[in-house]
């Protein structure tokens, strides 16, 4: 009787759905958590929003979101819900804590939005029970599954903006300037500003190079040539801009600044493609959810977003730089 009482309960029990936002902070992420929000309510599913991401979840940092508590952070950058990088949700018994809570809160689904650590801190607690869905959220747009990550676009626009400002002054003083750009051990980031940059040279770790041939000459070719200005771009993940600037004003007599852009690329209004993909991923992750299609992350590819298994999607190698890096090669000199 009790237990027929209990399930009775538990038919009637709103399913719930939480939210959190982990790892480093990206453009968009705020327009998913609205998205997730506005579409799971409108579904009939109650919405509880986890505070500092993975590291909230095992200390029920847990709130109430309704429509409203989610409104006026589309245009804004970084995260409302807070994110953290938890070492103890990382152990064995701090995943048991977060496990516990999802149980205590009667969380149904977990929306975890972030990158590549995120979507693995999803994927163990989806191997204890917990059903989860991932929405990509990096500007280092290095999550192999998904042609896109939310934040990339904002991020390359503002460092593609600094740049623009780095080159007047470069072309003013005839000066060379390193800009190291974000990235962790990925190029993505520096790919797209490189070119989108018209930097003289683009480093990146997926490719090797040659001091000698691939920087040295090039900008001393450049300056035969009659240039005023040297943009080279480099990512995080290559080294210190600071020791390449180094270098090249010794190799090559030009004289060389170097700029670490450092967090400003992950702060600031998300640009339209971010409020818009954004939005789309955070529908599909609900609608993922009524489908009872459960463990997705969700995917941008061709233009459209869908959902694909978790476990599949983490085990997706790294898409290819080499056909843009190709391209860079040719128009980047
Ligand atoms: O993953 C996003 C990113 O901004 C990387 O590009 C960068 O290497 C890293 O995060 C910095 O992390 P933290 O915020 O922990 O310093």
């Amino acid at each position: 009787m009790e237990e027929e009482l209990l399930s009775n309960k538990e038919l009637k029990r709103k399913k719930t759905i939480a939210i959190l936002t982990s790892g480093g902070d990206a453009p968009g992420m705020n327009g998913a958590i609205r998205a997730v929000t506005r579409t799971a309510i409108s579904a009939g599913y109650n919405v509880l929003g986890v505070r500092r991401g993975y590291h909230g979840l095992w200390r029920g940092d847990i709130i109430d979101l309704d429509s409203r508590s989610v409104s006026d952070i589309l245009h804004r950058g970084g995260t409302f819900l807070m994110t953290a990088r938890s070492d103890t949700f990382a152990t064995e018994e701090g995943l048991d804590k977060a496990v516990g809570m999802t149980e205590i809160f009667n969380i149904d689904v977990l929306v975890a939005i972030g990158g590549d650590g995120t979507a693995r801190g999803a994927k163990s607690l989806a191997d204890k029970g917990v059903p989860v869905i991932v929405i990509p959220a990096t500007i280092d747009n290095d999550i192999g599954a998904t042609e896109y990550s939310l934040g990339f676009d904002t991020a390359l626009n503002t460092a593609i903006q600094a740049i623009d400002k780095l080159r007047d002054t470069a072309s003013s003083h005839e000066r060379c300037s390193v800009v190291e750009v974000m990235g962790r051990k990925s190029g993505y980031i520096a790919l797209g500003v490189g070119v989108a940059s018209g930097a003289e040279v683009l480093l990146v770790p997926e490719e090797d190079f040659d001091f000698d041939d691939d920087i040295m000459l090039t900008l001393i070719k450049d300056r035969n040539a009659g240039k005023r200005h040297y943009i080279v771009v480099m990512a995080e993940g290559v080294g210190n801009a600071s020791d390449m600037a180094k270098l090249i004003e010794e190799r090559t007599g030009i004289e060389t600044r170097s700029t670490q852009l450092g967090y400003l690329q992950r702060g600031g209004a998300p640009s339209f493609r971010d409020r818009w993909i954004s939005s789309l991923m955070g529908v599909r992750a609900v609608q993922a959810i009524i489908d009872g299609r459960l463990n997705r992350m969700i995917i941008h590819k061709n233009g459209d977003c869908n959902d694909m298994d978790l476990a599949e999607a983490l085990a997706t190698g790294k898409r290819s730089l080499e056909d843009s890096l190709e391209m860079a090669d040719t128009i980047t000199i």
